[in-house]
């Protein structure tokens, strides 16, 4: 008999819930109050006077740039923006109903091929990939969402910042001032988040000493899922789907009789709003405000107010989180709503590649264990016996 009784860890809470796995000075998170911190920055100042290529080099290098730092870092982002030739025409071939996430999940795993350092795992070989990916996944939506729709990718231009020339490889029209700030500091709210999930997938890849493009993928596979990274897609449709102001009740009320989540509300660590809704906020009503297009900022507002004053909300903590109003953002910026979980991953490269960095400086083998609840001991039949 083997021996089943052997001491073991005691049992994780389902999902992790609450356990920390390891030391990290990239972000801080204080779920109760409400706070999100960079490198020891409160979110709400940088979303006030950063951007998110400054965040970037915040989360890499762990404090902000100089004006020179700034500057040497946008030169070198900027001219490692374009997609290797042959991912282009990947893209081309990839059916044009392909899930956007799914299309930038195997591209990144693709780019490594075209990668000359994909196989260095040198703290600078890295540095200069987490570079390369920044602005390669970028190029990677832009291009798929234009080759999809039958139009030819727009090449890259360097004298825009990366919310600027994303618009401008989207859209091959000047990008509006404004909507380029929204979109920058949308960018810039979403860069990290602690041990979210695919960050976490992220640093278990590194932790094999696996490689920075390996990790990403594993970091983008786990974003797709709707109780993370596609969540904002989720709560888009939900937006659309009630319409108009007026329909937030009914359509709020229907959904608790049949047991149905609202997408944007709740979050693992944040018992009360999460801290980077009201920068979200500010962002969007200055957008409606210039368009007068005020639908969807109106339908989650009222849907929040609802949320707010219901005990069943209430009595969980569940407060809106950053998809909530990340949703009406994109969509007011003309972002297609299934590329929405793309948009994040934009962002989250910067903290995903910072947590790579992290982990392979200072590495061990991320290894769990299982509480084993199945049986032991069990006879051994022989194929024509088992029924
Ligand atoms: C984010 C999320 C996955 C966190 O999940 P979690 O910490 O595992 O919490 P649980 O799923 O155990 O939920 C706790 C309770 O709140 C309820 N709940 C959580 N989020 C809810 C939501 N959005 N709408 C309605 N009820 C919700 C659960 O049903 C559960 O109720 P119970 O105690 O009666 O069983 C969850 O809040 C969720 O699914 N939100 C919607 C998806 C989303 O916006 N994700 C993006 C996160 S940034």
């Amino acid at each position: 008999m083997s021996d089943v009784t052997a001491t073991k860890p005691a049992p994780a809470a389902k999902g992790m819930a609450g356990m920390v796995i390891s030391d990290s000075s990239i972000s801080f998170v204080d779920g109760a109050a409400g706070i999100l911190e960079y490198r020891g920055h409160d979110i709400r100042q940088l979303a006030e006077h950063s951007s998110f290529e400054e965040v970037a080099y915040l989360l890499w290098n762990g404090h902000l740039p100089t004006a020179a730092e700034l500057e040497e870092m946008r030169m070198e982002s900027r001219s490692c923006r374009p997609l290797p030739g042959e991912i282009v025409t990947i893209l081309r071939q990839l059916p044009n109903d392909a899930s956007p996430t799914a299309v930038m999940r195997s591209s990144i795993s693709i780019l490594a091929h075209y990668d000359p350092e994909s196989e260095d795992n040198s703290p600078a070989a890295n540095r200069r990939k987490a570079c390369r990916l920044l602005g390669q996944i970028a190029a990677v939506l832009a291009h798929f969402e234009r080759i999809r729709n039958g139009h030819y990718p727009i090449e890259q231009r360097a004298d825009l910042d990366h919310a600027a020339n994303f618009l401008w490889m989207l859209n091959g029209a000047e990008p509006d001032p404004m909507a380029a700030k929204a979109l920058d500091q949308y960018l810039l709210l979403l860069a990290d988040h602690e041990f979210n999930a695919s960050t976490f997938a992220a640093r278990v890849t590194a932790s094999t000493d696996s490689d920075l493009h390996s990790a990403i993928t594993s970091a983008m596979g786990t974003l797709k899922g709707p109780l993370h990274g596609a969540a904002v897609q989720e709560a888009m449709v939900q937006f659309l789907e009630i319409g108009e102001s007026s329909n937030v009740e009914p359509w709020f009320i229907k959904g608790k009789t049949t047991g149905r989540r609202v997408m944007g509300i709740g979050h693992r660590v944040y018992k009360v709003r999460d801290p980077r809704a009201e920068p979200l906020v500010h962002n969007l009503e200055m957008l409606v405000n210039a368009t007068g297009e005020r639908q969807w900022f109106d339908i989650a507002r009222r849907l929040e107010e609802i949320a707010k004053e219901d005990p069943y909300f209430r009595d969980r903590n569940l407060s809106a989180n950053v998809d909530f109003y990340s949703a009406p953002l994109l969509y007011s910026l003309g972002i297609p709503v299934d590329t929405f979980t793309c948009m994040f991953a934009m962002s989250r490269i910067v903290g995903w590649t910072a947590h790579v960095f992290e982990q392979m400086a200072d590495n061990r083998l991320i290894r769990p264990q299982s509480n084993y609840v199945g049986p032991h001991d069990l006879p051994w039949v022989p194929i024509e016996e088992r029924g």
